[in-house]
Parts: C-alpha cells; structure tokens; sequence
C-alpha cells in the first residue's frame, strides 16, 4: 500500500495554526463512498475496480495480444484523461529503452505540426492499429489527428478501435458506420478518471503491462478505503493540504526522483488541475523530477516565493542499480561512494533535498510505493483519485467537471470559423 510520511508537514501546520481539517475530510470521504458527493453520479472510477467486469478486462487483454502479434505500431489518438494514464503507466513500467512489442505512439495531443508530418511519415509501410480515443467524441485535437491519419494510411477498419461514449458523438457514429471495434467509456467516469478503463488499458495492456495486476492494486486500495479513518493517506493529505491552501500556500510541487515516474507526476497535475482549479480556488499542480531539476526549478523550490507545498513520490523497493565500485587512484575523488548502489545515493539525494526544501520554507510530504509494478501503481492511481475526490470537496468544488476548459474551445472554434 502507498503509505505518507506526512513529518515534514506537521511543523508547519502547527506553526500556521491550520486546523488539520481531519473531520472535514473523513465526512468528505463518507460521500465519496455512500456516493452523495458533489459530482455524485461520476463515481465509477471506485465501483469498476470494486466490481471488475472481468469480461471487459479478457476483451481487452485479447484484442492487445492480437495487436501484440499483427502490428508493429499501435497508435493512440487521445487528449487529456484520453492518454494522460496509459502514458504514466507505460513509462513507469517498460524499460526506458527498448521494449519487445509493437512501439505505442501517441497522436491528438497537441496541434504541433511537425509531430503530426513526422509521425505520419514514420507510420508509412508499417503495420499499424489505431486507438481513437475520444469520451466526447468531438474534442478538436485527436478528431484532427484522426482525419489525418485516415487519409494519409489505409488502415482497416478492423485495425481501427474506438473507445467512446457507448450512445452519442461523432467518433460513436463514425465507428459504427466504418465498423470501427469499439470499447465504451462508461457514462460515470470522467476523462481523468478513465487510466483503468479500455481508455488506459487497451494501450497499457499492449505495452506488455500485466492489467490484471494493475486493476487488482486498484481495487485492494478501493476495498482498503472503503472503511478508512483521517489517517488514511488519500484523506491525511488531502486534509493537510487544504489547511495549507488556507494557510496561503499557492503552489504544490509533486517531485518524482525516477524518470519512470514523470508520466505519473503529468496524470497527477491534470487530475489535480482540472478537479480543482476552479471558481478561484485550488493549488496549482507543478511538476519536476530530480535529481534533474535540482539543476533548474530546484533553485526557485528553495529559495523562490514562499508559497510552495511539495509532494514527493518514491520507490522502496527499487532495484539497486549499478553499484559505484573504488578505483586505484580515485582520479574523480568518488571512492567516498565506494560499496554504494545508485538507488542508495539516489535516495540520499531525495533525503537531503525534502530535508533542504523544508529548512528553507517548504512543507512536503511523501507517498512511498512499496515497489513500482502493475499492482503497486494501480494502488497510487486509486489513491490520488480519492484523495482528489475528497480534496476538492474540502473546496466546495465539484471534482468531476471542467468548464474552464470550454473558454479556448469557444474562441478558438470561433476564430477556425466553425459552422
Ligand atoms: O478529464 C477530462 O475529462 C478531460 O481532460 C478529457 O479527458 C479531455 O478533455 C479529452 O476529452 P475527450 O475524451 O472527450 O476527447
């Protein structure tokens, strides 16, 4: 289970006077299970880990080894909650370099030019299934992408999967025209909120990721929280951060020290984000990986504007990595680090760093996966969806809808002059 060490917060909530909000919290987290919340018809990210359709779960796991065996590409066209959580999962489980399979790419992103001409380029005489993702089904960036896609490859309509809305939108009606295969996105879980449905799983289930294990640390974690007190992680931080928000603080940092984790520390900033950041409320979610960025944003963690809480997110049972061995001369001056592993000087580098982060001004907590596997990331994916769903509560905020994202549509739909 994902556990918080929540020592570097504690002092500044004292220091602030906040109340902890705990109780607040735990009746938060009581309308998250008896599904009276704000926003209480979009629970279904709880009820399909707490009641798999283990049917689903087998349809997607064959249709992945079919692509696994005919395709030498699978592409995802998605935005937002549409490829946020197969991106996180496939980067914190494959290895950075090479992987057996067909290569997943993703699509309708972003409008970048370049990308799109070079992706297409890349795609020419190879075997390629596509994955159209849409819940809306008209959203401008992967319906783009899509129409590129068609007209620049003759892909089969059986190598064409569209996961939508089971009803109603234009990639619906498309799909069922073309005779498109199709998954559905059930009416009850939002785009963020998606990762462990056909959404996320089709494409993290062809990257080799065991599914089955990622939903069962999903639901172990919905089944754990369903009977949890304030001192559960997801209503611990979630209480702890609202008093800090309170208290002044603007900012949360969420820190990852493995770039296997960055696709995570992204999933994380678009669930916060968009649940939150709403009617003048919320922290904003930023992100960095160290040691990396303690060559950049580390500098303005430590010593910028005060007004930053830090989240950090590590691994325990990581493996060892190379380990430094002594040399005869010690020409670099490294033989100090003799005997010790990389995730041993790792670690030091993140003890060290939450220590001076906190010395200079910055509360932070951390998350601890015990390992980071299938079953251990589905439980961190569960416990960031409830934590959000209580958090924003606290804010008098319905976690599960977006209208600030329909601003730019309206205007950039009326400047492309859309009938
Ligand atoms: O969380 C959300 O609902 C959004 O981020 C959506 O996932 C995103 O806007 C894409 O929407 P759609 O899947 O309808 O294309």
């Amino acid at each position: 289970m994902t556990t918080l060490d929540r020592s570097r917060i504690v002092p500044f909530l004292d220091a602030a006077g906040a109340d902890g909000r705990r109780d607040a919290a735990l009746a938060a987290h009581g309308r998250v299970i008896d599904g009276t919340a704000a926003g209480g018809t979009m629970l279904g990210w709880r009820r399909l880990v707490l009641q798999p359709d283990v049917d689903l779960i087998a349809r997607v796991a064959d249709l992945a080894a079919e692509i696994t065996a005919e395709a030498d590409v699978l592409l995802c066209i998605g935005i937002g909650g549409s490829y946020l959580g197969a991106q996180a999962a496939i980067e914190a489980l494959t290895p950075h370099f090479e992987r057996a399979g067909p290569e997943v790419l993703f699509a309708g992103h972003h409008l970048a030019p370049a990308y799109h001409r070079e992706l297409l380029e890349r795609l020419v005489g190879r075997r390629v299934y596509v994955n159209v993702i849409s819940k809306s089904g008209t959203t401008l960036e992967p319906a783009l992408a899509f129409r590129l896609v068609r007209r620049a490859l003759d892909v089969p309509p059986d190598r064409i999967i569209a996961t939508t809305d089971a009803r109603r939108g234009v990639l619906h009606d498309m799909a069922h025209d073309a005779g498109y295969r199709r998954f559905e996105v059930p009416d009850d879980v939002g785009g963020r909120f998606s990762v462990l449905t056909p959404v996320g799983l089709l494409p993290i289930a062809v990257a080799g990721v065991d599914v089955y294990a990622l939903m069962a640390g999903a639901g172990a974690a919905a089944g754990a929280a369903t009977h949890a007190d304030a001192s559960h992680p997801a209503l611990a931080y979630a209480a702890d951060r609202h008093a800090l928000h309170q208290a002044g603080f603007a900012t949360e940092v969420l820190a990852v020290i493995d770039p296997r984790l960055r696709g995570l520390a992204s999933w994380w900033q678009q669930l916060f984000g968009e649940s939150e950041g709403k009617a003048g409320r919320g922290l904003f979610p930023a992100t960095v990986q160290y040691s990396t960025d303690l060559h950049s944003l580390g500098q303005y963690v430590q010593d910028g504007a005060r007004n930053l809480v830090e989240t950090f997110v590590v691994v325990d049972g990581d493996e060892p990595g190379p380990v430094v061995e002594p040399e005869e001369r010690d020409a670099d001056g490294l033989d100090y680090l003799a005997g010790r592993s990389m995730a041993d000087v790792n670690r030091v580098a993140y003890e060290a760093t939450a220590a001076a982060h906190a010395d200079g001004g910055v509360p932070n907590w951390t998350f601890h996966m015990e390992r980071l596997d299938a079953s251990s990331l589905g439980d961190a994916i569960y416990m960031f969806e409830h934590a959000v769903a209580v958090s924003a509560q606290l804010l008098g905020l319905d976690p599960f809808d977006q209208p600030g994202v329909e601003a730019y549509k309206r205007k950039m739909f009326e400047l492309l002059g859309r009938p």
